[in-house]
């Protein structure tokens, strides 16, 4: 059929149907696995059962093409020479990495190849604390598999990057790939199936240690989660200093290449699902390993109390929010993903609520999945206009190019009053100043 592997996919999650779909896109035969029987039957019909850019039209072409099938089946596995583990890897209520997904779906992985006959690599791109892929991954799937990683059986650990709302761009343009492992024939073999995948746009690959691979992972998201905890702070000190607006230092210090543009957005605070609970996995590995990590402590302490940033500056406009009616506008935990999973909007909309208000919230994408967590505890509008409705103060949750669009004659026509919190600062502050708004980052202005 095709010059490259077929490989297969445990986990049809954002990470592992955007990579199958990006691989099949690209003429390798794919297989994507997944216990949930309506995933497995949708994406088989070629339909996403998660928004992401762009996947909609690949995923389409890619089952129409019979590049790309899914299964709940995981002895199809076996049929393929390479599968990449792509499981969830969830916070247990104390923080600790909860690998409950990940374990099963080795022993099921273990157990399908255990009759195989011929070379299987295992590629764990789920994120897992350092020593995962040696000391769980590893024995569970020699267990199973009765064989030892080395001749016939590889493994792997292959931290992955992709974001949501870039996710098939990240996955086909990747900035890098990272690839741990202890043998060098798994090593080898994975390097060149990505040196064929990508070839002569093969990012810098770096070759380590399992252990350090998954590091990598960690470090790249506390760092990230870090800066954006970091520019909220300044974003809280510039609100209470005349005549600063955050953005404009923030434009300021990214000129510095040590410090850089991007991340640098002042906000309600981080949300989705990799951030917050990566931190907590990373805060538990290391205090269990004898060390404190009192900075990223902080980074999820300042972007918890975001949330109440945001509250306040709503309670500023309104005085007391009790019965008051507020819109949201946004509800993922950024544009371009139906993913709420941690977003902000859920803390702020829950403050909200203590406080006696009536919400109103709208999201392009998103309701379907907030409506699983918030159920009837909002009411959810069709559009940005009718979410505005007679209220008395609106709150910018997500930064949806359909909310920029938004002019402040909107606001004036739609709500009783025209109180705006601009949690996301997408509107120029000088359009706004006839009208009540107050911005995360915007100091007082100078008279
Ligand atoms: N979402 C992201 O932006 C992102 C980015 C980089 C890395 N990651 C990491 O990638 C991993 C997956 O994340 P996600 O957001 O795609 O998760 P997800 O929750 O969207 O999807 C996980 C999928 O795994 C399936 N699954 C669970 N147990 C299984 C089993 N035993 N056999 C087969 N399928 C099983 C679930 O049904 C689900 O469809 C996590 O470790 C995450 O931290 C996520």
């Amino acid at each position: 059929m095709n010059k490259l592997a077929a490989v297969s996919i445990v986990g049809m999650g954002y990470v592992g149907l955007c990579t199958a779909a990006s691989f099949a896109s690209r003429g390798i035969r794919t297989i994507g696995i997944d216990i949930d029987h309506e995933k497995v039957e949708q994406i088989r019909k070629g339909r996403a059962p998660l928004h992401e850019p762009q996947l909609d039209n690949i995923l389409r072409k890619a089952v129409k093409d019979r590049l790309l099938d899914a299964t709940t089946d995981m002895s199809s596995a076996a049929d393929t020479n390479t599968t990449f583990l792509t499981v969830g890897t969830p916070s247990r209520p104390d923080g600790s990495i909860d690998l409950t997904f990940l374990k099963q779906a080795t022993t099921d992985l273990g157990s399908a190849l255990r009759k195989k006959s011929g070379y299987h690599l295992v590629v764990v791109k789920s994120t897992v604390v350092p020593g995962t892929t040696s000391n769980v991954v590893q024995p569970t799937l020699e267990n199973h598999a009765e064989t030892k990683v080395g001749r016939s059986l590889g493994l792997c650990a292959n931290p992955e990057f992709l974001k949501e709302g870039t996710a098939i761009k990240d996955a086909l343009h990747p900035d890098k790939i990272v690839i741990g492992s202890n043998d060098k024939k798994s090593a080898n073999q994975l390097t060149s199936f990505y040196r064929k995948f990508y070839a002569y746009k093969l990012p810098p690959v770096i070759l380590t240690s399992p252990e350090a691979a998954e590091l990598v992972k960690y470090a790249s998201n506390a760092f990230l989660a870090t800066k954006i905890s970091f520019i909220n702070t300044i974003a809280n000190i510039a609100q209470r200093t005349p005549g600063v607006d955050v953005g404009t230092v923030a434009r300021a210090i990214g000129l510095d290449p040590r410090i850089g543009q991007l991340f640098l957005k002042a906000g309600a605070g981080y949300g989705g699902s990799c951030f917050h609970k990566d931190i907590q996995a990373l805060i538990d590995y290391s205090n269990k390993n004898g060390y404190d990590p009192v900075l990223f402590r902080a980074t999820e302490e300042t972007n918890e109390k975001q949330a109440t940033r945001v509250v306040d500056m709503a309670e500023r406009l309104l005085g007391s929010l009790s019965d008051k009616k507020v819109a949201v506008l946004g509800l993922a935990f950024k544009k371009d993903t139906d993913d709420i999973r941690e977003a902000a909007s859920l803390r702020v909309i829950s403050q909200l609520r203590k406080k006696g208000a009536r919400v109103v919230a709208y999201d392009p994408v998103a309701i379907p999945n907030a409506k699983k967590i918030l159920s009837d505890q909002i009411v959810y509008a069709d559009n940005p206009r009718s979410t505005l409705k007679g209220t008395d103060c609106a709150v910018i949750m997500t930064e949806w190019d359909q909310f920029r669009k938004l002019k402040p004659q909107d606001f004036r026509a739609y709500m009783k009053t025209p109180n705006i919190v601009d949690a996301r600062r997408i509107y120029d502050p000088e359009d706004f100043r006839e009208l009540n708004y107050a911005a995360i980052g915007l100091g007082p202005v100078n008279s």
